[in-house]
């Protein structure tokens, strides 16, 4: 089932190759921070370039249930109007976070030290991913909550009356538990700290100090520490999203994987905690380069040129590197099925409880495709086949998760035969135009 109506199967086929210009919509961890921060900020917020998936769209609608002036102006740009920290009305209703991880764990954070009462629900997938990994920070602050079993959604959140500060070491390598605790820390007064022992990525410290939040981040021996200042005002500000090098990744390993392709996907951010998958292809041997490097809004950007790479070798990808490519493992592991050799993936093991169990989605889609698969609890191995070797010709479940659909119908405009997936409506939540832009290169993809 889709999340948002009926499922909607969708095919690719052997491609002639991509060619021309893929210009990815705005990153979605980005854009869902512009409009917390926008609503947590006194005055007018102005956003630019803000990605229009149903994810980023349902945080806008959770923003407007705590008070906040959300309003789309057209061309991607938005205006939002903050009722600044501590300021959150309580919603009317349920708060509907449909497939986002991110927008249901940052907008609790947000409110759980405010004195207000909300519940949150989402899709069957949202509903079913763990939520104690928020909520047990939530509670040192002095937040309570009632979910269901596991610490699953629906959950009601009743915010700490009188939040105490916390200093709070991440026990699992996540931007969103990160995130959670910091924008709990805001309504808090004195100093909130978060330690994490793998960098993860980091804009929302970028992002609040950008709000005018003080905030701190010292690397120690136990990680990196940051420290924030609770109770600031933060100052409104206009925002250009840059391009969402997670969307990047689709048009880039498809013309990796495309006989004869030549793909330009412009000005993608090349954070460091963002670009392991980039890194992970050069050294697999992939032709990508990057042109007219620069740094924009403090980070670093490139253009992205990726062609048709022969001559790839599968490797072991260190597992230091999987928090900056954690939403790219699932099209590595497309891209590896035409290189020479076994490429493995460790220290994987958050991949289990994304939008679906990631590592068993594609293993048993992979498998389907003719390809072998070998799995643990935190890795997984895929067995390249090399150029003309790798059969495809599956019909295949994206379980409602936006990265399964894509990458398999990544798999299918190279494979021998087409790849079919049940359901491409989740590919909406993150990349609303993958369709229309992937047919723009000359993929053939289409709905069944
Ligand atoms: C995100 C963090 C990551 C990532 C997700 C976006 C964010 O999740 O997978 O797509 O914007 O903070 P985890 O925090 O679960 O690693």
């Amino acid at each position: 089932m889709s999340s948002h109506g009926a499922p909607i199967p969708m095919i690719s086929r052997k491609s002639a190759g991509l060619k021309g210009e893929a210009h990815v919509p705005g990153d979605k961890s980005i854009s869902h921070r512009s409009l917390i921060l926008g609503a947590l900020s006194i005055g007018e917020t102005r956003i630019s370039g803000l990605l229009e998936g149903q994810d980023v769209l349902d945080t806008g609608r959770a923003m407007q249930a705590f008070g906040a002036t959300v309003e789309n102006l057209g061309n991607g740009n938005w205006r939002v109007e903050g009722v600044g920290v501590g300021g959150f009305a309580e919603p009317e209703n349920v708060i509907d976070c449909g497939n986002s991880g991110t927008g249901v764990r940052l907008i609790m954070g947000a409110m759980a030290t405010c004195p207000i009462t909300a519940t949150f629900s989402g899709d069957a997938s949202l509903n079913g991913r763990p939520m104690a990994r928020v909520t047990d920070p939530l509670a040192l602050f002095g937040a309570q909550t009632v979910g269901r079993e596991g610490g699953r959604l629906p959950m009601t959140i009743v915010g700490a009356r009188s939040p105490v500060p916390v200093t709070y070491t991440v026990p699992v390598p996540s931007a969103q538990v990160k995130s959670a605790v910091l924008f709990a820390g805001l309504n808090t007064p004195g100093e909130t700290v978060v330690i994490e022992q793998e960098a993860t990525r980091d804009h929302t410290e970028r992002m609040l100090a950008g709000f005018g939040a003080e905030i701190t981040t010292e690397v120690t021996k136990e990680g990196r520490v940051i420290t924030l200042q609770g109770q600031p005002e933060l100052k409104p500000q206009t925002i250009v999203v840059p391009r969402d090098p997670s969307s990047a990744a689709f048009p880039v390993c498809a013309a990796i994987v495309t006989e004869g392709s030549d793909v330009l996907v412009p000005n993608i951010g090349l954070n460091p905690t963002r670009a392991g998958l980039f890194t992970t292809l050069q050294e697999m041997g992939a032709e990508l380069t990057y042109e007219n490097l620069r740094e924009e809004g403090g980070e670093p950007v490139a253009d992205l040129r990726a062609r048709y790479s022969p001559n790839m070798k599968g490797i072991s990808v260190p597992p230091d590197r999987a928090a900056s490519m954690i939403d790219e493992y699932p099209v590595l592991s497309v891209v590896a099925c035409f290189a020479e050799g076994v490429t493995e993936m460790r220290g994987v093991k958050e991949l289990r409880v994304k939008e679906s169990d990631r590592i068993d989605a594609m293993a048993v889609g992979l498998r389907a495709a003719g390809i072998t698969v070998e799995e643990g609890e935190d890795w997984w191995t895929v067995e390249g086949l090399g150029f003309g070797e790798v059969p495809g010709g599956a019909t295949v479940e994206s379980r409602l998760d936006h990265r399964i659909a894509m990458s398999f119908l990544i798999l299918g405009m190279a494979s021998e035969a087409p790849m079919t997936v049940d359901d491409g409506g989740p590919i909406a939540t993150s990349f609303p135009i993958f369709e229309s832009l992937m047919g723009g290169l000359g993929a053939v993809v289409e709905r069944v």
